[in-house]
């Protein structure tokens, strides 16, 4: 049995005062939810401030990124070993906006998975196709790339440890969430990918859902079988709404 993971990604928002505050209306609202875990990346900035405030509640604190050497002469980055030690359980890897935005490739995907591992860290790695690859028909094309690229090199050890988000670039953000039937199949698909490399881990890895996932559509989202949870932006940035979508 797969336990649903429900993750807020919180892009480039908030200070540490507000991390706090979120935290004070958000922990009481999630105090009894024991059906999923609850996990939040705030900015680097906030994770003191965030595991500080987290501490003894079960619910988990994430990075949003990482660079692959455990320490060096690399101005601006922040390593796994550091998120580790700053409270850390959880890092999303691979995100869209990193690809898009900050040249993240398979490739890079792959060097920041293995060295999360190394630190005893959980990747949440995420995949997803644009919305002209998805008109063109190459969106299995692309998440088995991705997949491939991504994931490949990893020994069953090491996969059995891996979230994988499916985030279809074309709902991030815009409101426009993939129908459930949309991401079911996506799941599927991805779900048949990992049957295929990683055949001991296809019945327990959990694949999420991220894209416009709101209070009002999570529900349908989470009655699809392949669907284990959800990576959410926008709506995991104020208590209230997180958590109506935590307690689904
Ligand atoms: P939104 O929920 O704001 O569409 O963002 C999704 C996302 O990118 C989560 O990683």
């Amino acid at each position: 049995m797969r336990k649903p993971l429900m993750a807020g990604n919180w892009k480039m928002f908030k200070t540490p005062a507000e991390t706090q505050a979120f935290f004070e209306k958000f922990l009481p609202l999630v105090e009894k939810s024991t059906h999923c875990e609850i996990l939040i990346c705030p900015p680097f900035v906030n994770l003191a401030a965030a595991a500080a405030a987290t501490a003894g509640s079960g619910v988990g604190v994430g990075g949003q990124n990482l660079y692959w050497a455990p320490e060096g002469a690399f101005t601006g980055e922040i390593s796994a070993p550091m998120l580790k030690a700053a409270g850390c359980r959880s890092v999303i890897i691979g995100h869209s906006e990193r690809r898009q935005f900050f040249g993240e490739t398979d490739e890079t995907v792959a060097k920041k998975t293995k060295a999360a591992l190394a630190a005893g860290l959980q990747p949440v790695v995420c995949v997803g196709e644009m919305l002209d690859e998805r008109e063109s028909g190459q969106t299995n094309a692309v998440l088995e790339r991705q997949f491939r690229g991504g994931l490949g090199s990893l020994t069953p050890q090491e996969f059995a440890q891996v979230v994988i988000a499916y985030e279809p670039v074309w709902a991030i953000g815009t409101g426009r969430t993939a129908t459930p039937e949309i991401a079911a199949d996506a799941h599927k698909f991805l779900r048949e990918q990992v049957r295929g490399s990683f055949p001991d881990s296809a019945a327990g890895v959990r694949i999420l859902y991220g894209g416009s996932v709101k209070p009002d559509n999570i529900k349908g989202l989470m009655a699809q079988p392949d669907i284990d949870g959800a990576l959410v932006g926008g709506a995991s940035l104020e208590a209230i709404s997180f958590a109506s979508i935590v307690n689904f």
